[in-house]
């Protein structure tokens, strides 16, 4: 891994085992984009990939050369109005009311390591050798304006990391209007854009599409990252698959209003921009401010899209996620919403709790409403204090239950939000973001607290630490279950207004950094509604998330195939809940509910007090299971087999890092009768190494599995009643295989 500079050609060369990324100061002083892409050996000049040329109705910087215009040329940071006409990185309106501005460069520095971001997670490192980072200071003349544009190669796989940082060093104050976090202008646009979309509780589905002339994008508006689309794109080529070929992810890290979006011009050109959401921001800097973005993570690789996943997320395991949990297994939990919703009393939680501890759970989670009037979803929100009607010893007493049981105790809290019928709303009513003289909408009853204020947000972990204080608690689910509307704050002059979702953001942060600092135990989850804000900001603070309210197992397998995209196992919550399920009322054997959770954090969802004998042999079977495995389910390399999107069978795999046990989980959809014989070819594993596989008792070596297939055909042809428990829909099942050197 190193940065070179060759003074000579003004080129900066980023590179590592797996990538090049080259860029250069142009003759007009703006940043050039040159090369991104497989590792290329150095050379002291670059600049021949600058490509330019006389093209008619073009507009060009210089009188003596008709071929220099930013139109066509690739640039790092882009602005508009000055003869490129594509989207710009950044905009900044003056007080003229001017947006033109030239940014050249002014000077670098190269340094071991990476800079913190101030307030906003973002990838680190933590021992000597690990990346270096280029920071390139550009300036606008007549404002006075700094844009640093820091990148940071890690020295393994072909990780990027990029952000901006805008100061305003002249006397007059600007708005930023636009101040994305990366632009990537690449040769050609022969790529797949596939995104991960959906909505509540069909989160992360993968859509991909061809790239055509014009903008393409994707983001949210609505305060969070949103269901919708997660902050995540990869651009692969068109032959690329999950075993070969070229794919360039970009993941955002952020956890509020974002855009990603690619942009073909007429000469096929493409250009990705990624960050904060122009049409709902703007940034009043005065003299002397500074403006950070959020950090964009570039991946790069040749060898797959498994590779490309492998890389986001051994990065994001180890070196975004924090703290104690970060590298530890997850313990196995149970939740009680889906056994109990609102209507609960201490004694039926331990009765829950009790259930599970004989069945080997670990943890037991109180969800939503222990707290003020909450009996519904209408009142309580911001009463962060036991309801004592329900639990008479408070969360204090309650926990202590719970861990005189032998199991840990965990709790919901939703802090950003309020009832109008709570205590904490009649005692500031202000609090909430609202636009003056305008209705105010709610969500599920509830209004969204001005976290762009210090004040709320010290009064909310005032309550927070304050029940953190008093009661033995391991683990905190925080939710989030509504986006914001009508957003303003009361605090704020006009000017900043458009400041105000960014600040919202950067409060929740300060408040995960300040409870996560003094509470270093705590396992935190974050939800909303599920995969609301299931996005790499919230992986800094919160090592895991409640990736969708859809437990289902069928729906679970796109859910989690589609995230897995980006995300590592370790990170997505997945629980068994109860048939029919609550979301789709569909039947699925426990058996399969399991063979998909265990591929996530594991728990269960339900009242462990209502399955048969048999059942609850089966769940303690399960628990053993998880715990014997998890360590490699969770932390060993994932590979992605066969697509949900595409078929009635999915299949996944992980393999541990020594290569001698991995777990591939099967699923079928709907049983086939009379159908086609069917085989995995699998990944990862030792050529040599002879394989047990636990299942069927046989053995082959790794050569055999990964090379003509794990056999997985139904010998039965799936004709009930003679196939037993697999002749039915929804069938799974899991192959371990352990591996010895023959
Ligand atoms: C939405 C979450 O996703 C659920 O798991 C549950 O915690 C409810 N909120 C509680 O209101």
């Amino acid at each position: 891994m190193g940065i070179v500079y060759h003074e000579s050609s003004r080129t900066f060369h980023l590179y590592n085992d797996a990538m090049s990324y080259i860029i250069m100061v142009m003759r007009n002083g703006h940043l050039g984009q040159l090369y991104c892409g497989k590792r290329i050996r150095d050379r002291e000049d670059f600049s021949y990939f600058l490509e330019t040329c006389e093209r008619p109705m073009t507009s060009y910087i210089y009188e003596n050369d008709r071929t220099f215009s930013l139109e066509h040329i690739r640039q790092e940071y882009p602005v508009f109005g000055t003869t490129d006409y594509r989207q710009p990185a950044v905009e900044v309106l003056q007080e003229n009311g001017s947006r033109v501005a030239e940014f050249q460069y002014q000077c670098h520095r190269i340094e071991e390591g990476k800079e913190k971001l101030p307030g906003l997670p973002a990838t680190y490192t933590e021992e000597e050798g690990e990346a270096q980072s280029l920071i390139v200071t550009l300036r606008d003349a007549v404002t006075g304006g700094e844009a640093e544009l820091f990148y940071t190669i890690f020295a393994e796989g072909g990780i990027l990391a990029r952000s901006v940082r805008l100061t305003n060093k002249g006397d007059r104050p600007v708005q930023l209007e636009r101040a994305m976090s990366l632009c990537l202008d690449l040769p050609d646009r022969d790529y797949v854009w596939q995104q991960l979309s959906g909505c509540w509780a069909r989160e992360c589905h993968i859509h991909s599409r061809c790239l055509e002339p014009g903008v393409q994008s994707m983001g949210s508006m609505r305060g969070n990252s949103s269901h919708e689309h997660n902050p995540f794109l990869v651009l692969r080529r068109p032959h690329t698959d999950e075993r070969q070929g070229e794919a360039i992810g970009i993941s955002l890290i952020y956890s509020g209003n974002f855009r990603i979006q690619a942009e073909v011009d007429a000469h096929d050109t493409l250009r990705v921009l990624a960050g904060i959401e122009p049409d709902t921001f703007s940034w009043r800097l005065d003299g002397g401010e500074s403006f950070q973005t959020p950090e964009a993570v570039l991946v790069y690789t040749d060898r797959g899209m498994n590779h490309m996943s492998q890389t986001f997320h051994r990065l994001y395991q180890r070196r975004l996620a924090r703290g104690y949990w970060r590298d530890r297994v997850r313990p196995i939990l149970n939740n009680n919403w889906e056994a109990t919703y609102f209507d609960f009393t201490e004694e039926r939680l331990l009765e829950i709790a009790s259930r599970a501890k004989a069945c080997g759970v670990e943890l037991f989670v109180l969800d939503d409403g222990w707290f003020g009037d909450r009996t519904s979803e209408r009142a309580g929100l911001g009463d962060w204090r036991a309801n004592r009607k329900r639990l008479p010893e408070g969360i204090g007493g309650l926990s202590r239950r719970i861990e005189e049981l032998g199991l840990k105790f965990g709790l919901w809290f939703e802090p950003e939000m309020v009832n109008s019928d709570s205590d904490f709303y009649r005692q500031h009513p202000d609090w909430i973001l609202e636009t003056p003289m305008r209705r105010r909408s709610h969500g599920r009853y509830q209004y969204v607290l001005d976290f762009s204020r210090k004040e709320v947000v010290d009064a909310i972990y005032a309550q927070m630490a304050e029940i953190l204080r008093n009661a033995s608690i391991s683990y905190i689910k925080w939710d989030m279950n509504r986006s914001i509307t009508e957003c303003f704050s009361k605090a704020w002059p006009a000017e900043r207004q458009g400041e105000i979702y960014h600040r919202y953001i950067l409060g929740v942060y300060a408040l995960y950094e300040r409870l996560t600092e003094e509470f270093p135990r705590v396992l935190f989850e974050s939800c909303a509604s599920g995969g609301g804000r299931f996005d790499p900001g919230m992986l800094y603070y919160a090592p895991q998330g409640w990736l969708s309210d859809n437990s289902d197992a069928v729906e679970r397998l796109k859910i989690q195939y589609g995230a897995s995209l980006c995300y590592p196992v370790s990170s997505m919550g997945a629980h068994v809940s109860v048939t029919p399920n609550h979301q789709v009322f569909r039947n699925t054997p426990l058996s399969t509910r399991a063979n998909v959770a265990y591929f996530g954090t594991f728990g269960y969802e339900l009242d462990l007090n209502k399955l048969t004998e048999e059942e609850i042999g089966q769940v303690k079977e399960q628990i053993a299971f998880m715990k014997k495995y998890r360590e490699v389910l969770q932390f060993g390399t994932f590979y992605r087999l066969q697509s949900p999107f595409e078929g009635n069978e999915t299949a996944w795999m992980v393999v541990s890092p020594d290569q001698k046990t991995a777990l591939v989980g099967w699923y079928r959809v709907l049983n086939v009768v009379n159908g086609r014989y069917t085989r995995l070819r699998l990944e990862g594993l030792k050529p040599d190494y002879c394989y047990r596989n636990v299942y069927t008792g046989s053995c082959h070596f790794g050569d055999e599995l990964m090379y003509a297939g794990l056999i997985t055909s139904d010998e039965t042809a799936g004709q009930a009643p003679a196939g037993g428990e697999f002749c039915t829909d929804f069938a799974s099942r899991i192959y371990v295989l352990e591996g010895t050197k023959a």
